[in-house]
């Protein structure tokens, strides 16, 4: 019989071999017929399927609302200072994404990850702040550098106003929100964060769609596959910087000595 050589990469997401390119089974002439778009291209490219249009669109909604956050953040000061140095837009691109961690737009799949720990194990929103407190973890999802309670997160806002009107299910977000009502009784910086109200919503998105089995939550929620949102997004405000500080001819940036201090 046929014996077939033996393959060294395996692909399951998109296909060139044919007429044009397909992702997830589906040619590309028939994802613009159809008038989709980058979140459809996200669903099928990530997850391997087609999702409802209030799906999509909450991932439209994430991208938009995470693309820049002025010049001040970790992200595109990075990308700031590598384009005054004369280096190309990848250079920049990278350096700024290269901030993005635990601390910086990269808690998603962590805050997703504790969050449904902590809902699906029963623990009250006290028990769990509690019990990340006596392991010395900060809650993934909540604070923020500048935010505060009496100056929230518009972004959280415009996301959690979306799915109480879209999603069929917000629970995992209404746990978060009851989270952020106890750290918000400890400090008033420990208010949820854009990554916190992301991780919650796509929890959301997966456990109630109907689109997931259990099993593909947990893989998906072990993998990591959040965090992506916000490196996709922060990637467009990130550019934009890079094409900033070019247009604008900066010379290379040296920090001042007055905003250092020299000390033994
Ligand atoms: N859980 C518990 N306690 C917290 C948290 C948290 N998530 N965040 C801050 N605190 C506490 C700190 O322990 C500190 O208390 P202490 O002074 O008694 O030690 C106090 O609040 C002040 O904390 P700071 O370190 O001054 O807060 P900072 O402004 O430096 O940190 C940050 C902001 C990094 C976002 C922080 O809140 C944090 O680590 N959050 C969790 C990670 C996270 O969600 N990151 C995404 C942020 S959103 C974005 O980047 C797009
Ligand atoms: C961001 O989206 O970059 C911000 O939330 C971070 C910040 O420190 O403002």
């Amino acid at each position: 019989g046929k014996v077939r050589a033996p393959t060294h990469i395996i692909s399951t997401i998109s296909d060139d071999r044919g007429e044009e390119p397909c992702y997830a089974g589906v040619p590309m002439s028939s994802i613009v017929e159809q008038g989709l778009g980058v979140g459809d291209v996200i669903s099928l490219l990530w997850f391997k399927r087609s999702l409802p249009r209030y799906c999509t669109k909450f991932i439209e909604i994430c991208i938009m609302l995470c693309a820049d956050h002025g010049p001040c953040v970790s992200g595109a000061h990075n990308s700031i200072v590598t384009a005054r140095a004369g280096k190309d837009l990848v250079s920049s691109l990278v350096s700024g994404l290269l901030t993005i961690g635990p601390r910086f737009g990269g808690a998603i799949d962590d805050a997703a990850r504790y969050f449904k720990d902590a809902y699906d194990g029963g623990l009250t929103p006290y028990e769990f702040v509690e019990s990340m407190k006596k392991k010395g973890i900060r809650v993934p999802g909540i604070g923020h550098r500048i935010k505060r309670g009496d100056n929230r997160d518009k972004r959280v806002e415009l996301l959690q106003r979306f799915a109480r009107s879209n999603f069929p299910s917000v629970k995992y977000m209404e746990y978060a929100v009851q989270v952020e009502t106890y750290t918000l009784s400890k400090a008033n910086n420990l208010v949820m964060n854009v990554d916190g109200a992301i991780g919650s919503l796509f929890l959301d998105l997966l456990a109630g769609s109907g689109m997931f089995t259990k099993q593909e939550v947990d893989e998906i929620v072990e993998i990591g596959y959040l965090n992506g949102l916000f490196v996709l997004a922060r990637s467009i405000g990130l550019i934009g910087h890079t094409f900033d500080q070019k247009r604008l001819k900066q010379p290379l940036y040296r920090h001042p000595w007055e905003d250092v201090l020299y000390t033994k």
